[in-house]
Formats: structure tokens, C-alpha cells, sequence
């Protein structure tokens, strides 16, 4: 890495925001904004348990997983066509674009979805239409990667699977969400083998609220690429030095897990941690219309609380690009444009 001289904690929101970046946890339909919910209700002719914008919001009062997931499927239950899905999309990328995100790869429920009577082609073909369209009309490249919602069975995920498969070409992975506790990574090493053996990238949620233990078995038994979450990893120390030495990139929402409780605060996060000991860390926003901000306000937000410094935002966009299913030539240019960022930054700041 080259010398990347101090930066002042006034200015560093300001090249937190510069800096080009990929997000490689973002869950649609946690991008679903209050109002856009209400626009879609009107939209769809249906009714919401809330009167105004402001009621709803003051319902997003989260105190672990599970009470956030209640209102985030309600919330998905507005999507019902293929534009409804595009608008979701095309919202959120011209969201990121202004964050300076080139590159995301954006996590979808299909089952959230299908279980309402919506076809899965309803909701890829409308995502992927957005994602296709931010290329040229938004500059920023954006792939899906499915999840299977893990408090439901393998049955179902594999009929998803099959749902899904003339549209594999649409996706570029699997990966694993929902409830984490009960629900351990090995109830679906089955789906997971045969999304391997389409040429599909892997990855999985564990370690949010979940033990250690699922995170060695999202990486033994699932095969994963790479960890959605994964900051429980730091109470196992044989699996931190496994992650670091395999450069096992880790998807780290620093506001997700200060809502959800996950850390007392966010001054007690432990992603500087997870960095000082070698570990591919990324920042990323999980579901920002619910837990109070997008790509940027994880990065100024968990900076100023825990004193990050300038070199690890650097590594941390660096680390993005790096841990990204893009091909080696994207990369490099990424990687590239963030190099020059960070030189532009510092020529006019001393
Ligand atoms: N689905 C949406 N956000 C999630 C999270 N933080 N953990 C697990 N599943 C999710
Ligand atoms: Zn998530």
C-alpha cells in the first residue's frame, strides 16, 4: 500500500465520502424507503397498518434480529409488479452512485416474494432491468446474488433454486439470511452443492448474533466465498487467524449491528479489531432505509465512534473491490481510481 500521510478527524468524512467504493451487502428490499413503500401502497390500491411516513418510521425501534425482520418482510409485502421492483432498484443505485459505490452486488429475498403469489421472473427480471440500465444511465456495475431465507426448509429453498433456474444468468450467487440463531449454515449444504455446481458464487450471513461456530460451518460445509457479517469471529481465535490467512472477506454493516444491539455502541464496534488483525474487512450498509443510513454514513459514522484513521479507509475500499465477484480487469481499475482518489485528496489538503 502506498504512504498515505494523517488526516485530520475534520476532514476525513469528506475523503470517506470521495472515495470510490464497492457495497457487497445491501438487501433490496431493506432499501425500501417509507415513502416509497406508501408511494407503492397507493400505486398498488392497498392498504398499510400506518397513517403517515413519520408513524411508520417511529415503528423502526429494533432490539435484535428478529423484531427488525418482522417489519422488514411487512414492509416487502408493497412489491408486487416488475416495475415496482425496478423503481426498488433503480432508487437504491442512484442512491449508491452518489456515495461514489462503482460496484455493488445486491442481495434479494425471492421468497418473500413468491410466498405472496409474486413469480420469481417478476422480481429478478425487474431487478436485473435496473441493474442492466445503471450501467450506462448511472455509471455504477451492479450484479444479484439470491438468498435463501434460512427459517424456512431446505425444501423450499431448493424448489426456489428450481424456480430460479431459467434465470441463472441474471445472478451471479447464492447466499444466506434471515434468523441466524437455530438455523445453522448445514441445513443447507445440499442447496448450497448444487449452487456450486451451476457456477454460482457462495456466500452466507453468520456470525451476526449467531456463534462462531456457524461461521466455520459457512466456510466447511456451505463453501462460501466469502462472510456476511461475521464479527463474532473475534471470540474464536483459531477461526480469526483462519480468516486472515485466507484473505475470507468479511461484509461488516457497522449501523445494522449498532440498531440491532449487536454491540452496546458503536464506539464498541470491533471492526478496527478485525482489521489489526489481518482480516479482509469491508463496510457496507445491510438494509439503510431501517437502520439509518447508506454506504457513507457506515463509513463517517463508524470512523468518528471507534478513530479510524485515513490508512484504514483506504484498505477498507481497497478490501471491497479486492473481495468482489467482479472480473480481475474491473478490479484492478477500481482499485486503481481509489489510488488516485486518495492522491487528488491529499496534493489539495497539504
Ligand atoms: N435480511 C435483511 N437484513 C438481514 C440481516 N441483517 N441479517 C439477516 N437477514 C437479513
Ligand atoms: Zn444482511
Amino acid at each position: 500500500m502506498f504512504k498515505i500521510p494523517p488526516v485530520s478527524a475534520a476532514r476525513l468524512p469528506e475523503l470517506l465520502r470521495a472515495m470510490p467504493k464497492a457495497e457487497l451487502h445491501i438487501h433490496i428490499e431493506g432499501s425500501l424507503e417509507p415513502e416509497l413503500i406508501f408511494a407503492l401502497a397507493q400505486r398498488n390500491g392497498l392498504q398499510l397498518p400506518y397513517a403517515s411516513v413519520a408513524e411508520l418510521r417511529s415503528a423502526y425501534a429494533f432490539c435484535n434480529l428478529q423484531s427488525f425482520l418482522d417489519i422488514y418482510y411487512a414492509g416487502a409485502s408493497v412489491l408486487r409488479h416488475e416495475q415496482d421492483f425496478y423503481d426498488l432498484a433503480h432508487a437504491y443505485l442512484a442512491r449508491a452512485a452518489r456515495d461514489r459505490v462503482l460496484h455493488a452486488e445486491i442481495f434479494f429475498d425471492p421468497q418473500t416474494h413468491t410466498a405472496r403469489g409474486v413469480a420469481i421472473e417478476t422480481v429478478i427480471d425487474g431487478l436485473h432491468r435496473a441493474c442492466a440500465e445503471a450501467r450506462t444511465g448511472l455509471g455504477i456495475s451492479a450484479t444479484l446474488i439470491l438468498c435463501f431465507l434460512r427459517h424456512l426448509s431446505e425444501k423450499a429453498a431448493f424448489e426456489t433454486l428450481e424456480q430460479a433456474e431459467p434465470l441463472l444468468d441474471k445472478i451471479v450467487g447464492v447466499g444466506l439470511d434471515s434468523s441466524e440463531q437455530g438455523h445453522p449454515p448445514e441445513k443447507f449444504a445440499r442447496v448450497f452443492a448444487r449452487c456450486r455446481e451451476r457456477g454460482l458464487h457462495l456466500v452466507a450471513h453468520a456470525g451476526e448474533e449467531g456463534p462462531p461456530a456457524y461461521i466455520w460451518s459457512a466456510l466447511d460445509v456451505l463453501r462460501v466465498e466469502r462472510i456476511d457479517h461475521g464479527v463474532q469471529a473475534v471470540h474464536d481465535a483459531a477461526l480469526m487467524q483462519r480468516l486472515a490467512h485466507q484473505r475470507i472477506a468479511l461484509t461488516v454493516c457497522p449501523l445494522s449491528n449498532q440498531k440491532l444491539c449487536v454491540f452496546p455502541s458503536l464506539a464498541q464496534h470491533n471492526l478496527g479489531r478485525l482489521l489489526d488483525a489481518g482480516l479482509a474487512a469491508t463496510v457496507n450498509s445491510d438494509d439503510p432505509a431501517y437502520f439509518g443510513g447508506y454506504i457513507n454514513e457506515n463509513f463517517t459514522q463508524v470512523f468518528a465512534a471507534t478513530g479510524l484513521t485515513a490508512r484504514q479507509a483506504y484498505q477498507l475500499a481497497f478490501n471491497s473491490f479486492e473481495a468482489s465477484f467482479a472480473g480481475n480487469a474491473d478490479k484492478r481499475l477500481w482499485q486503481h481510481q481509489l489510488k488516485e482518489s486518495f492522491e487528488r485528496f491529499v496534493e489539495h489538503d497539504y
